[in-house]
């Protein structure tokens, strides 16, 4: 390595086609996956007022949001659902008649290009508002299984292109590998949402999909923020119980997580810039205290650049837009 001053780092620097020829990172429409709520009903177009430029919508306004991603060569949609009823156990999650499965058959007949990904857990479906069953106030692991991988081949049925399973109940990848193999589904993939942090990003979120929990706090089944070997074990069982790829949430402050996970694995990696992240861009934005594009670009630039091949992100369309 020369140093100074043979070495100049500003010679390639002087040109945007200089500048071009030598960048390292790509970030693509094609890249990037957009949430979307959905709820039963009609014409329903509900704003969620923390993540301003979000909704709950029914079905039939949810095409036309998939619709605008798809035209801008967004890779795919992954869909949330809003429960009609709650119960203990979170029945709704595995109803044919819910909101997901509806709206992944009409996307699925309308939009049959478009990659769909639903998310599977039950805490939009419990009354707790608990990942999984409650007992004696811990979730219930073991009993929780049966329950996700209902839901897993509802959406399989339904024409689900993935199924992503955010629960973090351990041993529920093999679970619901299983229950999809002896449902006719050996062909649905599993993008595992294998290290998912205990995390304060995640407050508009719940607001959005009403899945608070009424009590307590998701500490005792997702991961503490601050470990990142217990993430590889947590990627590893995954793989091993069959993930087809693996997820690391949130994205921005656990960009070393997804260079690990990437590093240790090269089995495709996905990463989730989830609600608190795109909230807090647009509010320091809508006060003018930051370029609300640039910085957009740059986050999902930073997340590509750590080792995630496809980013979750709630400014999918706006990103794919600025991209073409
Ligand atoms: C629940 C779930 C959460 C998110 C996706 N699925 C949050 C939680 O644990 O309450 C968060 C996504 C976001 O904040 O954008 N299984
Ligand atoms: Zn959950």
């Amino acid at each position: 390595m020369s140093s100074f001053p043979e070495f100049r780092g500003r010679r390639l620097r002087r040109t945007e086609a200089l500048r071009s020829l030598v960048r390292e990172t790509s970030l693509a429409p094609s890249q990037l996956v957009l949430p979307l709520f959905v709820r039963n009903g009609d014409k329903l177009r509900n704003p969620v007022l923390s993540m301003p430029g979000t909704a709950q919508t029914s079905p039939d306004e949810l095409l036309r949001d998939a619709e605008a991603a798809a035209s801008v060569g967004v890779g795919g949609v992954i869909l949330f659902g809003i429960a009609d009823r709650k119960d203990a156990t979170g029945s709704e999650a595995w109803s044919d008649d819910g909101a997901v499965q509806r709206a992944v058959r009409l996307l699925k007949s309308e939009l049959p290009g478009l990659v769909v990904i639903t998310d599977v857990c039950m805490c939009e479906y419990t009354d707790h508002g608990h990942c999984g069953i409650l007992e004696g106030g811990e979730v219930q692991n073991d009993a929780t299984l049966e329950l996700l991988s209902r839901a897993a081949v509802s959406h399989a049925a339904a024409g689900a292109d993935i199924i992503a399973p955010s629960d973090m109940m351990d041993g529920r990848i093999a679970a619901i590998r299983a229950a999809l193999d002896d449902s006719g589904f050996p062909n649905a993939p599993l993008l595992s949402y294998a290290a998912k942090f205990a995390s304060a990003y995640y407050g508009p979120f719940r607001e959005a999909a009403e899945s608070a929990p009424a009590s307590g706090d998701r500490k005792g089944y997702q991961m503490d923020p601050a470990n990142s070997d217990e993430a590889l074990r947590e990627v590893f069982a995954d793989i091993e119980e069959g993930a087809d790829a693996v997820m690391v949430k949130p994205a921005g402050p656990y960009l070393d997580v997804i260079a690990r996970v990437k590093e240790a694995t090269g089995y495709p990696v996905a990463a989730y810039q989830v609600s608190g992240e795109y909230s807090m861009i647009h509010a320091a934005a809508e006060r003018g205290w930051i370029d609300g594009e640039r910085v957009m670009m740059e986050s999902l630039l930073g997340i590509r650049r750590a080792g995630a091949d496809f980013i979750v992100t709630y400014f999918a369309v706006k990103a794919a837009r600025l991209l073409r």
